[in-house]
């Protein structure tokens, strides 16, 4: 991604970081049923939003990057894949594990057990220092939780439950769901609060007032 579109993305992650296996896991944001989910009413937003609104809130957030227009060939292809992977998908309805699990927001996050869960089970791929491990033909093989080549801090995944729960069916890559609930809040804690780049117009958002209490 960052080489095919570096107009618009402003990090060393792929949508794919997040959305694993091209958008196709359940629990991982999967992209299946999205063409007839769509236009939806997003409380972050505070209005009903496109497929296509939703794509760029990823590409400014998740990306640290530029939106895409709506009439490029680039979202057109995006579009196209997501209308694909959602054949069969009856419209209105929502796939089983669309988005991610669902975790307890009242579990205390404790991210001093965090870091020591952090160092023992994530750092081998992800670097003591959040940098990741890079490919020395380019790119990342294993993708930066934190710093300047991560996402930034108005993305879903800063939200410390959103990535707690991003963390505990998937990751460690391969041992989805070894982790305890408390466990993925408490590495969710660690590496949320991490330095990041801003997002400036994250003060607009949750316009209703809503805003959740672990929304940077
Ligand atoms: C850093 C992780 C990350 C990356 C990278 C990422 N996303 Fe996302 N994406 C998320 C999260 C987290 C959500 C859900 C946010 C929420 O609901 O709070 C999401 C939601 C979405 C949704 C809506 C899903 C639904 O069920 O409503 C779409 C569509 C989407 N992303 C597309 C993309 C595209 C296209 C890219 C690449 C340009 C991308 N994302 C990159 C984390 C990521
Ligand atoms: C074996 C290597 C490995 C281990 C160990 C691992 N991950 Fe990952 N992780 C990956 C890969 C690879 C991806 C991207 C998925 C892809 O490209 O298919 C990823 C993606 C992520 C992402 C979303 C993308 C990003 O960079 O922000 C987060 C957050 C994450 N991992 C957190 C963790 C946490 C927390 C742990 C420890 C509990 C962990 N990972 C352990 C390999 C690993």
């Amino acid at each position: 991604m960052p080489r095919q579109l570096p107009k618009n993305v402003g990090n060393g992650l792929n949508c794919t970081s997040c959305h694993l296996n091209a958008g196709t896991t359940a629990y991982a944001s999967p992209w299946v049923g999205l063409a007839g989910a769509f236009p939806e009413y997003r409380s972050r937003s505070g209005k009903i939003i496109s497929l296509q609104e939703r794509i760029n809130d990823c590409f400014q957030r998740s990306m640290n990057g530029k939106p895409l227009a709506f009439d490029s060939a680039e979202m057109n292809a995006i579009m196209a894949y997501m209308k694909w992977l959602s054949t069969g998908v009856p419209t209105g309805t929502n796939v089983t594990g669309r988005g991610f699990e669902k975790i307890d927001t009242s579990l205390k996050p404790n991210p001093v057990h965090g870091k020591s869960i952090y160092t023992a089970q994530c750092a081998s791929c992800h670097g003591a220092e959040g940098q990741g491990t890079k490919n020395p033909h380019g790119g990342y093989i294993f993708p930066p939780v934190w710093g300047k080549d991560s996402f930034n801090v108005g993305a879903g995944m800063a939200r410390m439950y959103t990535a707690a729960a991003f963390v505990k069916h998937n990751m460690p890559l391969g041992q989805g769901g070894t982790l305890s609930e408390q466990d993925a809040v408490d590495v969710a804690a660690y590496f949320t609060e991490k330095p990041r780049p801003d997002y400036a117009a994250r003060l607009k958002d949750w316009p209703k007032g809503d805003k959740p209490r672990d929304a940077r």
